[in-house]
Order: C-alpha cells, then sequence, then structure tokens
C-alpha cells in the first residue's frame, strides 16, 4: 500500500497527550509540532488514526508541498495534483486556507484559487463543474502557506472528529469530546477507579472516560469521514477495518461513573447520553447521575476515585466563579487517596483551587485560555 505523510491536528496545548495516543497506535516517524502532530502511514493507517485518535480534531493527508511566493507558483502546484482520485465532476469541494509570513496571504483569495485550479482540473474531463459546499463537501483541501511554502493536503476526517455521533443534547457550553478526553488521558486514570465529575453536565467527561475503560474508539459512533466520499475510496477495506475496532470493545465488569451537577435537566441529558450510546449503554448500571451543587461534593472516602471536571468559566454577565473554584478546592483538599484533573477557565482560577503538587497544562478551549490542573490528593 502507499504510504504517505499525515498530520494529525489538536487544540494548541493538546499536542503531547495526541503524540502520546500516535505512538501508542504504533504509527511510525511521529513527530510533535504546533498544533498537531505529523506521522507517516497508509490509508489504513489514516482509517484507524480517525477511529481511534480520542484528542485529535482532523487527520490531513499530505498531497503536495511547492514555493509559492506567486499565484502562477501556486496555480501550477494545484495542477501537479491529480484531484479526480478524490473529486467527481458531479461531486463537492470546500478549501481552507491558512497563510502565515508568506507573500501570498489573502486566505479567501488563496481558498478561491485553489479551487478554481482544482475545478477546472476535474471539469476537463467530460465538462461537469464541481460545486462548492462548506458544510458537507464530499472532498475538504487544506492549504497551509508559511514562509511561501505551500503544503496542499486532503482532510481525511471531514467534520471535526470531536463530532463522534453519540451526542444529542447540547447543554450550557458542552466540552468539546476531544479535549474531555485528553482531560481524562492527561489524568493518569488506571481506568477502573471510580470516576467522578461534579459539574458533569452533559456527562462529555464520564462518557469519553467510559468508552476509553471499554476499549470503545471514538469513532465508532461516526456517521461519517472524509475519505469515505473520495472516489478511489475502498468501502470494503474500511468495513473491515470498522468491524475490527468494533470487536475490541470490552465492557468493564464494574465501572463506577459519578456525576453531579446543579442543573436537573443537565443530569437528565447526561443519564440519557449514556443510555443512549450504541457501545457503552451497559453501563449505566453503573452509574449514578444527581442534581447537587459541588460546593456540597463529597463522594465516599476511601474510593480513591478520580475526579475529572471541566469547571464554570464564569462565562455569565455578573457571574464571579471564584468563590466557588475556593470551596470547591477547599473540599478537595480534604479527599486524602483522591486523584484531580481538572479544565478550569484561567490560571488565575487554576490558583484558586490551592492545590499542592499540582501540574498545570496550558490549552486553548474554543479560544479561551485554560488550565489543566491535575494533581494528587496527599
Ligand atoms: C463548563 S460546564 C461543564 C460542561 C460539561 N463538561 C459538558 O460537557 O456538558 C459547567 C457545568 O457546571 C454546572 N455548575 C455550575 N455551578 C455549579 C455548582 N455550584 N455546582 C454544581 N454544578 C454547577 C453548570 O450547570 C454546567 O453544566
Amino acid at each position: 500500500m502507499k504510504r504517505y505523510t499525515f498530520f494529525a491536528t489538536c487544540a494548541p496545548g493538546i499536542e503531547p497527550i495526541l503524540h502520546g495516543e500516535i505512538r501508542a497506535a504504533g504509527f511510525s516517524k511521529s513527530e510533535r509540532q504546533v498544533g498537531g502532530v505529523r506521522f507517516e502511514g497508509t490509508m489504513r493507517d489514516a482509517w484507524k488514526a480517525n477511529l481511534w485518535l480520542r484528542t485529535a480534531v482532523r487527520v490531513l493527508r499530505r498531497e503536495s508541498r511547492f514555493e509559492a511566493a506567486a499565484e502562477g507558483e501556486l496555480d501550477r502546484g494545484v495542477a501537479g495534483v491529480d484531484w479526480s482520485r478524490f473529486l467527481r465532476p458531479d461531486g463537492t469541494l470546500w478549501i481552507d486556507a491558512q497563510a502565515k509570513e508568506s507573500v501570498l496571504d489573502h486566505t479567501q483569495f488563496l481558498a478561491q484559487r485553489v479551487k478554481d485550479g482544482i475545478v477546472d482540473q476535474v471539469r476537463a474531463a467530460d465538462g461537469t463543474r464541481p460545486a462548492v459546499d462548506r458544510e458537507s463537501a464530499d472532498v475538504r483541501v487544506h492549504l497551509h502557506l508559511y514562509r511561501d511554502r505551500a503544503t496542499l493536503s486532503v482532510d481525511t476526517s471531514g467534520a471535526s472528529l470531536h463530532r463522534r455521533g453519540w451526542r444529542t443534547a447540547q447543554g450550557r457550553a458542552p466540552l468539546a469530546e476531544n479535549l474531555a478526553a485528553a482531560v481524562v488521558l492527561q489524568s493518569g486514570w488506571d481506568r477502573r477507579s471510580p470516576l467522578i465529575d461534579p459539574f458533569c453536565g452533559t456527562g462529555t467527561l464520564l462518557i469519553e472516560g467510559a468508552m476509553i475503560a471499554a476499549n470503545a474508539a471514538p469513532g465508532l459512533t461516526r456517521k461519517r469521514f472524509g475519505f469515505e466520499t473520495w472516489a478511489d475510496h475502498d468501502p470494503a477495506g474500511w468495513e473491515a477495518a470498522r468491524r475490527e475496532a468494533e470487536s475490541q470493545v470490552k465492557i468493564p465488569r464494574k465501572l463506577r461513573l459519578v456525576g453531579s451537577e446543579e442543573s436537573a435537566n443537565r443530569v437528565l441529558e447526561a443519564e440519557a447520553h449514556l443510555a443512549g450510546h450504541p457501545f457503552i449503554s451497559e453501563l449505566s448500571e453503573w452509574a449514578s447521575f444527581e442534581r447537587r451543587a459541588a460546593e456540597d461534593f463529597a463522594p465516599r472516602p476511601g474510593w480513591n476515585g478520580m475526579v475529572v471536571s471541566n469547571m464554570p468559566y464564569g462565562e455569565r454577565v455578573g457571574e464571579n466563579v471564584e468563590p466557588l473554584h475556593e470551596t470547591f478546592g477547599e473540599r478537595l483538599r480534604t479527599l486524602s487517596g483522591y486523584s484531580v484533573s481538572l479544565l478550569t477557565g484561567s490560571s488565575h482560577l487554576a490558583g484558586l483551587l490551592r492545590l499542592s503538587n499540582a501540574a498545570r497544562t496550558r490549552v486553548l478551549n474554543g479560544g479561551i485560555e485554560c488550565q489543566l490542573v491535575t494533581a494528587q490528593i496527599p
């Protein structure tokens, strides 16, 4: 099988966690970069990456690299790729363009130019013209220009990989599934001890945690990946890869999932998300969700559980979440033997928890500079 260079993108700050996943999956020649991790492999590896990488946003396959300090160079570079492997004349297309420190830096113009080049090439065959579709294009192409060097890639994922397919309720500001997975992976959780979220919202962290414990690939519940609508897609090979991942799900015999939250609606949504999950709903037997203020958080002593949470940022006007962080931190400090992995809205809020020996990682969550705090309570 032909080998390619891939680039798995992720939220800034998550690169080391994604790199850990890529190494654990056994992909070759992986290298951490800003905004993602590069690796090499076949299309089979791309299927596997899309199915299994929990913290990635998308997986791009590199098609071509060339100098493009002028429009003519860009046009020649675009013409040098055989787009008929991806795009049918009656298919749809979308281009994402990024440019940094380059002569050509008007990204809208660049996207248009790349689109024209691809459409012209595909149309030349029989006169039918591919159309543009922002939301659900058959083929998404990425142009990345850095210091006049262009990289053209095709997006093997399509819509962002955080769209797993299990979510039916949005709640208020749900945590993206790939960031939730990062919070759990960073925690060092043993996949057996109780997993507890006292600000559980729609249950994202507990569900991602349960999928990790059940070895359920996050892509199993997705409806569609980018490569599925490419002209040269191999449906039989892909179906076999999907089934292989499906056969690896192993529901743990016993796994306590404990969610609480101040909103009764969120509690119902979290419950429904777990109960409705096609692969891990059996774990509902071990799960409890209840309406409870985090100020009253008092898990069982001796459980030595893992507390994972995405704390409120105070995004509502006039809302002050500082006292909540102080009180919650006080609660946590009494939980000897427990571990925590908490995504907080700022380094200031993280500090208010006053957890000794905490490790902190800066993570960009939808443009907000958050802090991921991990600690063991002595
Ligand atoms: C940032 S959201 C968490 C979102 C969640 N991770 C998800 O994906 O849906 C914070 C959640 O904490 C809840 N909350 C806010 N203040 C609370 C408190 N004092 N006690 C318990 N829950 C609280 C909110 O209702 C909200 O659902």
